[in-house]
């Protein structure tokens, strides 16, 4: 067989780790002839093509981004990229697609599957971790570890001025990495997209917590977290070429607030793309190299339409459909647990 892989959408640590493990299973145990497309699904529109082979994956496993350039590219915006997909495809001969991504990227899969009898098959991918269907995605826990490392070094430093130090993370629609660093890195705030915040609340807590003795307070803040509505005035974020909304930047709204209101010097820090930059952790290369051999398997049992996912221990197959017809946000028990921490 003839399998196509690409990686779409934002980079994240584990997807070298993944092609690997698709070459190496396919290559030695099927004698699959591995295709790689540059940039996503652009390179389907465009035939941009690279071999793949297990000596061309050595010395990848560790090594952040993808070997495979990616891009946001969604041919579904233009009927004449999706036809250019197709005519790809067919011309060089690819039996079936392995496709590396997130919401978006799996989108594309499930609807070339669905409309265009495409064999596909998909791996999930991105640091939020907000893709439903599979337990996890590979480079939440590097994310995680990076963003608590962070909060650690923030601790001290607050400590030692007396100050409020808000971090922002990652997050567009979920806060998962910002609950998961923030009961690590052990915050006293820790706002989400799932729950519009109270600025007033945010800082009675902090003033709060300063009055019985503590003299800092480490906020984490999701990109994607919004204030209640009338609550404090936000920008209009804007949105980049793919039409996505450009987040990043309530950090640094959040902390001027919190010095204003609470008068305790406030500075912000924002982790931003150094969370999904560099070497995965060892969870993370673990977590996608069985999701590559899973991949290959599933080619080559020509079960197409699924994505490869981990349901407890173990890795699973279910339709792509399930894993992008909703959001997996971060359940009101876990914020409630988390609550018991805050303060
Ligand atoms: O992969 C998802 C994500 O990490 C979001 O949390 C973030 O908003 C987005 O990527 C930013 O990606 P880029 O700057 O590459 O568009």
């Amino acid at each position: 067989m003839r399998i196509g892989l690409l990686t779409g959408g934002g980079d994240c640590p584990g997807l070298n780790a993944v092609i690997r493990a698709v070459v190496r299973q396919g290559e030695a145990h099927y004698e699959h002839q591995l295709v790689g497309f540059r940039h996503g699904w652009r390179g389907l529109v465009e035939d941009e093509q690279m071999p793949l082979s297990i000596s061309a994956t050595r010395g990848i496993l560790h090594r952040g981004g993808t070997i495979l350039p990616t891009s946001r590219t969604n041919p579904f915006k233009d009927p004449a990229q999706v036809e250019a997909v197709l005519a790809t495809i067919e011309r060089v001969g690819i039996d079936a697609l392995v496709a590396i991504g997130g919401e978006d990227t799996l989108g594309v899969a499930a609807r070339l599957a669905s409309d265009h009898g495409v064999a596909v098959v998909g791996v999930p991918k991105t640091i939020d971790n907000d893709l439903s269907g599979t337990d996890v995605t590979f480079g939440f826990d590097t994310a995680v570890q990076i963003a608590t490392d962070a909060i650690d070094r923030l601790h001290t430093t607050a400590e030692s001025h007396d100050r409020v130090m808000v971090v922002e993370v990652m997050g567009r629609h979920a806060g998962w990495i910002a609950v998961h660093s923030g009961l690590a890195g052990s915050a006293d705030v820790v706002l989400v997209p799932e729950e519009p915040f109270d600025v007033g609340a945010v800082c009675d807590r902090i003033a709060q917590r300063h009055s019985r003795g503590a003299g800092f307070s480490i906020v984490v803040v999701a990109e994607g977290a919004v204030p209640k509505e009338g609550t404090m005035a936000t920008q209009d974020p804007g949105v980049d070429e793919f039409g996505h909304v450009r987040l990043g930047g309530i950090g640094n709204l959040l902390g001027p607030e919190i010095e204003e209101r609470t008068g305790f010097e406030t500075r912000v820090t924002i982790l931003g793309h150094i969370l999904r930059g560099g070497t995965p952790t060892a969870f993370d290369r673990i977590l996608a190299t069985r999701f590559g051999l899973a991949a290959a398997d599933a080619a080559q049992a020509r079960d197409f339409g699924k994505m490869v996912a981990l349901a407890g221990t173990d890795i699973v197959r279910i339709p792509i459909g399930d894993a992008i017809k909703e959001l997996k946000t971060v359940p009101r028990e876990l914020l409630e647990q988390l609550e018991v921490f805050l303060g």
